[in-house]
């Protein structure tokens, strides 16, 4: 059977080390604090913001929270994120996506100080990943990073493919498996053969977005397989992207869903608000 990547335990893991950091800088006098945005009410959105609070909380970081009204206009939305910029004793701001449709989410993003953008998603800070320079790195790819070193996989020299090409997973988790000097091939919808190019990687990382997608017919065996996807089945319980029972059994490790690279995103954004500061 394969081993188990858990994604729960790498987590608290992290997290204990980011706590016991913070109390370390709070002794020399330094607070971290979070802004977090969520514009509208949309439910998940609202659990996902929630457990950003709660993780802040545990490790000794402020939030503030701005709870947003549907309403709210592309420029006040604007104008809130260059005062948050302004001010000293904010070092990151989250504006959780996705925005109403009237909110242009680019312009959004672009407007956060790239050095309180905890999410890693502005362009600089994406352009520093792309050339190797230091800058925040986006959390899920981040912390499927993390969950491979700290299972002990070796990512140098392996094949790896990605499933998903989309800004905040494939291309940063390309960017950095190359950094980590694995061979890369990113495939997406209008890729041709896939099942043929998934079965040749040794670290499969698959956020294609379609619940059990991926069967044992796409998935070498002993590969590493890490399922990014997140969703409900018809009996309202969790599933990946990853038909699990099906390709477990081939694998040498595997992430479950819950429980794997879902907790991982927090650690990692609890990473970056601690790197904010320091
Ligand atoms: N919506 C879904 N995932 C994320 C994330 O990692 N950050 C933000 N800001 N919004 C999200």
């Amino acid at each position: 059977m394969p081993k188990i990547i858990d994604g729960k335990a790498i987590s608290a893991q992290i997290k204990e080390e980011l706590k016991q950091k913070v109390s370390e800088l709070k002794q020399n006098g330094v607070n971290i604090c979070l802004a977090v945005i969520q514009v509208g009410d949309d439910p998940a959105s609202s659990v996902y913001v929630g457990n950003k609070k709660k993780a802040c909380a545990y490790i000794g970081i402020e939030s503030l929270s701005y709870e947003l009204p549907d309403s709210t206009t592309q420029e006040e939305l604007l104008k809130l994120i260059e005062e948050l910029n302004g001010r000293k004793n904010v070092n990151g701001i989250l504006v959780q996506l996705p925005l109403p449709k009237h909110i242009d989410e680019n312009a959004v993003i672009h407007a956060i100080d790239p050095k309180k953008d905890v999410d890693g998603f502005h362009p600089q800070n994406v352009g520093a990943l792309c050339i190797g320079q230091k800058g925040f790195v986006s959390c899920t790819p981040a912390g499927i990073i993390q969950l491979l070193k700290r299972s002990g996989i070796e990512i140098a020299g392996k094949e790896c493919v990605i499933i998903g090409r989309s800004n905040i997973v494939g291309k940063p988790m390309a960017l950095l498996l190359l950094s980590e000097n694995g061979t890369v091939t990113v495939t997406h919808s209008k890729t041709k053969d896939l099942k043929e190019i998934t079965k040749r990687a040794d670290i499969l990382v698959v956020a294609i977005g379609k619940p059990k997608f991926i069967t044992r017919e796409y998935v070498k065996e002993g590969a590493v397989v890490i399922d990014v996807g997140i969703h409900r089945n018809e009996n309202n319980k969790l599933c990946g992207d990853v038909d699990y029972d099906d390709v477990a059994p081939i694998c040498s490790a595997i992430t479950p869903v819950p429980g794997g690279v879902g907790p991982m995103t927090i650690a990692m954004l609890m990473y970056n608000c601690v790197e904010s500061a320091v």
